[in-house]
């Protein structure tokens, strides 16, 4: 049997991950159980720092940790080199306490709050990318208030289709992320940032999407930006000293996503902007890439223990697992297809395989994680790994229906440890204002 995820069968039959056994892990750790493989995230870092600099000198790969956030991922990627990319307050929060360098920090955001602008001038963030008036004003005034100076990029929409789920495309016209650029919008806010008295221009970025599979929309939107760099210094005579090109290479979910290889990725965009730049007589900006999920996606699963088991005659059986929805929203939400292997591989594999539907525990009839997929027959307690759930899983779960969320083990050559406890019934209640006596309760009066 063919198997990419960097998994191994053991001489138990059992899956390994990060040399771990998959049966054990369940057993000592309980589930549902992300895993995520230290060595894997590491390797997937460094091939993006590697290959982009060894091909363009001049640049930096930030770690989209929307993807996947905990102390652990930005202490590795702090330890790797690489820059963040957060886009709230709480990313920011967790970053600094992770001792993230502030400077390294790029803040992104559609809608910045007041607080959130002031807390990424007290953490001296490296890059605003400001996406909108409102933002650029407000941030000249609170630098001016810090009596310091910012350094901005500005958010443009390139007005490029990047081919994936239209919930996580974003370059095109009508976003709602940044200014687009095909009708002439993109040079008003510069003019804004130039004029701004306490914003230090640096350059542009864009990101068309994610989960992206083909190299043509990267492509185009790299050329689209080095273009509008030219016309930007034909009119404004002004440097673009950065450029940053956002993230988006996609991973394979089932056998049948074949996405470029990182490096293969990397190459065509870095080559794409010295090209351009070329062609256009524009100086090579630094260049930033923005990835998140192509580095902690496959180096992630998660394991669920199988519960009951539904047969509808004629119709279809269903395996039911101890999480759903709540630790994976992808397929409910963009209709995303996983892969699913029993932990015990080779002692399932003497029976044939049938078609099941793997689904969760909440109460939605939409909470159904693999449609339909072929397993070895299962029994209730069988361990079942989901495969490439390493982003947009934890980063996106919540406790709907009073589900506690998941521990997140790393494992390493053989080794595991526990990187965020198991969330209790006691967690659940913790933050609820408990009124013993509701009689007795004061409404505050909400006039002034
Ligand atoms: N940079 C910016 C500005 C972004 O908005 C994103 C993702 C990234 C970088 C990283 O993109 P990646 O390399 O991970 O594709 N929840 C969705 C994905 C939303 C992506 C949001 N932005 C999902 O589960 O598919």
């Amino acid at each position: 049997m063919n198997l990419p995820w960097d998994l191994k069968v053991n001489q138990e039959g059992n899956l390994e991950f990060g040399g771990c056994d998959l049966v054990l892990l369940a057993e000592q750790y309980k589930t549902p159980l992300y895993v995520m493989n230290e060595d894997l995230v590491r390797k997937n870092a460094r091939r993006y720092l590697r290959s982009l600099r060894s091909s363009y000198p001049n640049s930096d790969v930030a770690y989209a940790c929307k993807a996947f956030m905990t102390t652990w991922i930005l202490n590795i990627m702090r330890e790797e080199g690489l820059w963040l990319d957060v886009v709230s307050g709480g990313e920011l929060y967790t970053a600094i306490k992770a001792g993230f360098p502030g400077e390294k920090i790029l803040f992104h955001g559609n809608n910045k709050s007041l607080e959130e602008m002031e807390m990424g001038i007290a953490a001296n963030v490296g890059r605003f990318v400001v996406d909108n008036y409102y933002e650029i004003e407000t941030l000249d005034r609170l630098a001016q208030k810090a009596g310091r100076e910012v350094d901005v990029l500005i958010r443009i929409a390139p007005g490029v289709k990047a081919e994936t789920h239209k919930y996580i495309e974003t370059g095109t016209d009508d976003s709602k992320f940044g200014f687009g650029i095909s009708k002439g919008q993109g040079l008003k806010p510069l003019e804004k940032v130039l004029s701004s008295k306490n914003l230090s221009f640096q350059g542009f970025h864009s990101h068309i999407g994610s989960q992206i599979l083909k190299l043509e929309g990267p492509i185009l939107a790299a050329q689209r930006m080095v273009e509008f760099i030219a016309q930007v210094r034909n009119l404004f005579h002004v440097e673009v000293r950065e450029l940053n090109l956002g993230g988006g290479l996609g991973i394979r979910y089932t056998p049948n996503d074949d996405p470029p290889s990182i490096e293969t990725y990397v190459n065509a965009i870095s080559e794409t902007v010295k090209a351009s730049c070329e062609e256009l007589s524009v100086p090579l900006p630094k260049l930033y890439l923005e990835p998140g999920r192509s580095i902690v996606g496959e180096a992630g699963l998660t394991l669920y223990t199988v519960g009951s088991i539904k047969e509808i005659p004629g119709i279809k059986t269903y395996v039911y697992v101890d999480g759903g929805m709540v630790d994976n929203l992808r397929p409910a939400l963009y209709e995303a297809v996983y892969t699913a292997l029993p932990a015990k591989l080779l002692d399932n594999l003497s029976e044939p395989p049938r078609y099941v539907c793997v689904a969760g525990k909440c109460c939605e009839s939409g909470d159904i994680l693999i449609e339909q997929c072929s397993l070895p027959p299962l029994k209730p307690g069988d361990v079942l790994a989901v495969l490439s759930t390493g982003a947009y899983n934890y980063s996106m779960s919540s406790n709907y229906n009073g589900l506690p969320r998941p521990e997140i083990v790393a494992v390493s050559k053989g080794r595991s440890r526990t990187i965020v406890r198991r969330e209790t019934y006691a967690d659940l209640a913790c933050r609820d204002v408990f009124l013993a006596d509701l009689k007795s309760t004061v409404f505050l009066k909400t006039d002034r």
